[in-house]
């Protein structure tokens, strides 16, 4: 979590991972072992180093030792999904509910694909909600009282009156809230259970401004439609960050060539709508390109004297972030697909 900068559904409301790291052991590429820094939450003594090595990948030095923030456990929370009639309504629904200054703790997107599949596929507890079958925002609240998060809860249907919502679903106690909440939980493995032997999933993340990330899930659904292969959507919608998963055949190798490529058209957009090639999952070796594309030449050769610097002999994670100079004794990793 702390090499990709790690998020989730909870980024929304506490920030990724680099806003918990107070300071970190790392072993260097020499064998010397250092310690970033002390405990003040201010400073301004000398470099940030742990922010250096978070979303680093490993490239510069390995993680042995994490001090993390704690946060208070909110006292009380309630959870809420509704349907809409498109993703553009959701997404602009969610963009109003965001603005309202409602103590929103986190803001998910279904889509349509992904919403039947839990119907099919979810645990019992899920299955039995009867999902309405269209985008759908999965809302959490959360705040210090009861009244103020039941009060937060009732303003969202005047919020979001004029985003064509479909169905409300309110969880009326603890066990529904989890219910409510688990269908998000178990989007992922809902849809590994449905790949068939053979074939893969290709997973990736990018992240927009939210003003965009509807004409973008769009557009890439569509892509994927077009394809004619399995294609889901699940968003941090507050963070403008969504994932996409194709699932295909990956030994039919025109079919692994398309879907590579609507891959890279959706990295492209993503920069041209101001965005990032990676909200969450990093660069590996499947965005190493695509980071050139992001950032430029000028900052890449920066970011790889860095990396010189600090392991000349590029032993840390190879292949990784930076393709592996040919001058250099250091075979990269094989490079493995799906997930
Ligand atoms: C890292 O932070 C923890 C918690 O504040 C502290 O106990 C520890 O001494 C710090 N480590 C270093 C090397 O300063
Ligand atoms: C240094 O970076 C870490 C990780 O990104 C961050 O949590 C911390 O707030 C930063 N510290 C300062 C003083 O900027
Ligand atoms: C971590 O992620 C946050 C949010 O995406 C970003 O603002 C920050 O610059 C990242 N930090 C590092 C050290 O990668």
């Amino acid at each position: 979590m702390v090499s990709t900068n790690c998020s989730g559904t909870n980024a929304f409301r506490y920030g990724t991972m680099k806003d918990w790291v107070i300071n970190l052991t790392i072993v260097l590429a020499d064998g010397q072992i250092i310690k970033t820094r002390r405990r003040p939450r201010k400073t301004s003594a000398g470099y940030n180093l742990t922010s250096l090595f978070v979303g680093a990948e490993g490239t510069l030095g390995i993680v042995t030792e994490v001090t993390l923030k704690l946060a208070v456990i909110p006292k009380e929370t309630g959870v809420a999904v509704v349907s809409f009639a498109s993703i553009a309504d959701a997404a602009s629904a969610a963009s109003k509910l965001i603005r309202s200054g409602i103590s929103l703790a986190a803001i998910e997107l279904m889509d349509d694909v992904q919403m039947r599949i839990i119907n099919r596929h979810g645990s019992e507890a899920v299955r039995k909600i009867q999902w309405d079958e269209n985008p759908s925002l999965f809302l959490k609240f959360s705040g210090p009282t009861k009244e103020g998060v039941d009060g937060d809860i009732s303003q969202v249907r005047n919020i979001i009156e004029s985003n064509n919502p479909q169905k409300y679903f309110f969880a009326n106690n603890k066990d529904e809230e989890s219910s409510l909440w688990a269908a998000r939980k178990e989007a992922l493995w809902t849809m590994t259970s449905l790949k068939p032997e053979g074939h893969t999933i290709w997973s990736t993340d990018v992240a927009v401004p939210i003003s965009r990330l509807a004409e973008i899930v769009d557009i890439s659904k569509k892509e994927g439609k077009e394809l004619g292969i399995f294609a889901s959507v699940v968003g941090h919608v507050g963070d403008g960050n969504f994932h996409e998963a194709l699932m295909y055949d990956a030994k039919d190798p025109a079919l692994h060539a398309s879907v590579e490529k609507a891959i890279h058209r959706m990295m492209d957009r993503a920069l041209e709508m101001e965005g990032t090639v990676s909200g969450e999952h990093a660069i590996g070796m499947g965005k190493m390109h695509c980071l050139v594309n992001e950032l430029g030449p000028d900052t890449i050769h920066t970011m790889k004297l860095v990396k010189q610097a600090l392991d000349p002999k590029w032993i840390m994670n190879p292949g990784k972030v930076f393709t592996v100079p040919e001058d250099s004794n250091v075979s990269p990793a094989p490079r493995h697909m799906g997930f």
